[in-house]
């Protein structure tokens, strides 16, 4: 197998779990050698949503079948609002077709919504099956594809169905961002500026500094943006796979984004558009509370500001709000909890249990 150019890998160090992260142009072709590296069986089942198995499924499917595979495309219709059992249902129908076995397995190939739904039914076919997530839009590349949670929505709330299944490789290509519409590149980059406020100065800095050149999607942009995220989000991983502490770190912004998301229906903003709301709002609760200095808010306001998000307040009230972020599932003995920024580069995170400081938050935000 022929070793690409600019190859980074990063381990993700979960002991019999572990697995590395591997980031090059090109390695969308390379899948099969990888899966045949890994001792994976014959047939693997390739899922993804319509859209990227148009556009990747082919080159995907040829460089596993070059490799000594049989395999087949497995498509689901493409979006967030198809997340859910039924599709699964659908997928495993698909696979009882294909007959995969434990030690063969799923490549999970696309966005976010491929690899959580993939990685569902790797977690569940079989009592669980190999799988590798091969992720195609910056949300998945530098978030979702790493850290094992997969799972699919309700109509109770958004991922409230899933599992946690380690992916025994994952394998980037960041070429594939060129096919990406600019919405979603902007989307995928709120998740990077996350990383840089929760845990690394430089690489703000550097989001900021580049900003540019990551919004054309220019050659070269995320050879190293990408793998640097990857490694931030594989670190806190480690240090809590399951959620029971360090890793809620990763939901600044998402507090108050996901009920933008929520009560928004889900439609009018991308993921990385509401979180890009909240992690101004969040910002500014920690400033209410003494937590986040005022330069520090300003700095993320600027980034985010100049990065175009479309920031103006959604029509919604602070109640409303407030009882979404209730609902959520993430909700700890009955108390709201927000990751606050302490610097660029640190956050804690903090019970909020005065209500009012929310309503006054919102009341006053301003992000556009
Ligand atoms: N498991 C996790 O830890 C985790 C973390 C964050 C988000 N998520 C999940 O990720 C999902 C959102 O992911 P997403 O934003 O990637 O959405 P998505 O998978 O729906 O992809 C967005 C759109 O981009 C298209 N697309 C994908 N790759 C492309 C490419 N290279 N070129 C052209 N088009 C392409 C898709 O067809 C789709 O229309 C949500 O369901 C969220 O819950 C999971
Ligand atoms: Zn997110």
């Amino acid at each position: 197998m022929t070793v690409p150019a600019q190859l980074s890998e990063i381990t993700v160090g979960l002991g019999d779990r572990a697995y590395v992260i591997s980031v090059a142009n090109g390695l969308i072709d390379q899948v099969g050698d990888y899966a045949r590296k890994l001792g994976f069986h014959s047939p693997l089942a390739i899922i993804a949503d319509d859209a990227v198995a148009e556009i990747y499924g082919d080159r995907v499917k040829r460089s596993i079948e070059s490799a000594g595979f049989k395999t087949e495309i497995i498509p689901f219709p493409t979006g967030e609002t198809n997340k859910h059992l039924q599709t699964i249902s659908a997928l495993y129908d698909a696979m009882v077709q294909l007959k995969p076995e434990r030690d063969g397995g799923v490549i999970a190939l696309g966005g976010g919504v491929a690899g959580d739904m993939a990685g569902f039914v790797a977690a569940t076919y079989l009592r669980g099956m190999r799988f590798i997530q091969v992720p195609t839009t910056l949300l998945a590349q530098v978030d979702a594809s790493v850290g094992g949670k997969v799972g699919v929505d309700h109509a109770g709330g958004k991922n409230l169905i899933g599992a946690f299944h380690q992916p025994r490789a994952v394998l980037i290509d960041p070429d594939t961002l060129k096919s990406l519409d600019p919405r979603q590149v902007r989307s995928g980059l709120a998740e990077v500026i996350k990383h840089g406020v929760i845990q690394d100065a430089e690489l703000f800095k550097r989001t900021g500094d580049s900003l540019d050149a990551l919004l054309a999607v220019e050659d070269g942009a995320y050879n190293e943006i990408v793998p640097w995220n990857c490694r931030i989000k594989a670190r806190v991983v480690e240090q809590d796979e399951h959620e029971h502490g360090l890793r809620a770190i990763l939901n600044y912004g998402h507090t108050i984004g996901h009920a933008v998301e929520a009560l928004t229906g889900y439609e009018t903003l991308l993921h990385g558009e509401a979180v890009a709301i909240g992690m101004i709002a969040e910002a500014e609760l920690g400033e209410k509370l003494g937590v986040t200095p005022p330069g520090v808010v300003k700095a993320i306001r600027r980034l985010i500001q100049k990065a175009g998000f479309p920031l103006e307040k959604p029509k919604l009230t602070a109640d409303a709000m407030i009882d979404s972020m209730f609902r959520d599932k993430k909700v700890k003995s009955g108390q709201l909890r927000f990751v606050l920024p302490t610097r660029i580069g640190e956050v804690k995170i903090e019970a909020v249990t005065d209500l009012e400081l929310i309503r006054e938050v919102w009341a006053n935000y301003h992000g556009a």
